[in-house]
């Protein structure tokens, strides 16, 4: 316990169960930002179809820079929160104009975009990139704080920092994007809010909620 490895447990996992998601055919950095974008506030189940239409009017950075707004934001109806389409839509704009023949690998470029934070700049570069960078959302926060034990609010506070940490701690030097797909894909599939599965987890073996009986427990309910 405490710093077991987490990639040779969770990558063959990963190969054997993730769903085959239409953002998962290429490692585009496009279509990954796109994907990531829309799953930022989102369900999976909700994001398919807007992807796929989306990608059908836009296939590429320099066909949404030249999109004119009004299309965009019609698209996006229904997906909600539209401020995310308005930044995708500059961010666009701003990139086919000064990285007209690929989408850059620099950190430092996408994090001045709008709308590209800590979680959209993790997600694009480890998965178009391979480049070692961690990412958090909802599904993984739980994974790392019941696997590490974490009893603070990993979504507020210096539990924020902390999950930020772990998650850039457990990283492997290979395949770092599917690695952070993986821990979302876990948190969604098995590592559940309510009645985990953690008969079926590859991380059980060294999961401290598990051994300890605190998957109730950990995160700590939200707050009303
Ligand atoms: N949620 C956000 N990004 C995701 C991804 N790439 N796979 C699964 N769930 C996600």
């Amino acid at each position: 316990f405490g710093m077991a490895p987490l990639a040779p447990l969770l990558l063959p996992w990963f190969d054997a169960h993730h769903r085959p998601l239409p953002w998962r055919t290429s490692r585009d950095p496009y279509r990954v930002w796109v994907s990531e974008v829309m799953l930022q506030q989102t369900t999976v189940a909700a994001v398919v179809p807007y992807f796929s239409r989306f990608l059908a009017a836009f296939p590429t950075v320099h066909a949404l820079a030249a999109a004119d707004e009004q299309h965009v934001l019609k698209l996006w109806e229904g997906l909600g929160y539209y401020r995310r389409a308005r930044h995708l839509h500059a961010a666009a704009k701003a990139l086919a104009a000064s990285h007209p023949d690929a989408l850059p690998d620099d950190p430092a470029v996408w994090a001045d975009l709008p709308g590209v934070g800590r979680y959209i700049l993790g997600a694009v570069l480890s998965q178009a990139f391979g480049r070692k960078l961690p990412i958090v959302e909802a599904n993984s926060l739980r994974v790392l704080a019941r696997v590490f034990g974490y009893r603070g609010d990993p979504r507020e506070g210096a539990g924020k920092a902390w999950v930020w940490q772990a998650a850039e701690e457990v990283l492997p030097d290979e395949r770092v994007g599917d690695f952070n797909q993986a821990l979302m894909e876990l948190g969604a599939l098995v590592c559940s809010p309510s009645k985990p599965r953690c008969g079926e987890c590859p991380l059980a073996a060294v999961c401290v909620a598990n051994r300890d009986g605190l998957q109730d427990q950990i995160p700590p309910p939200k707050k009303a």
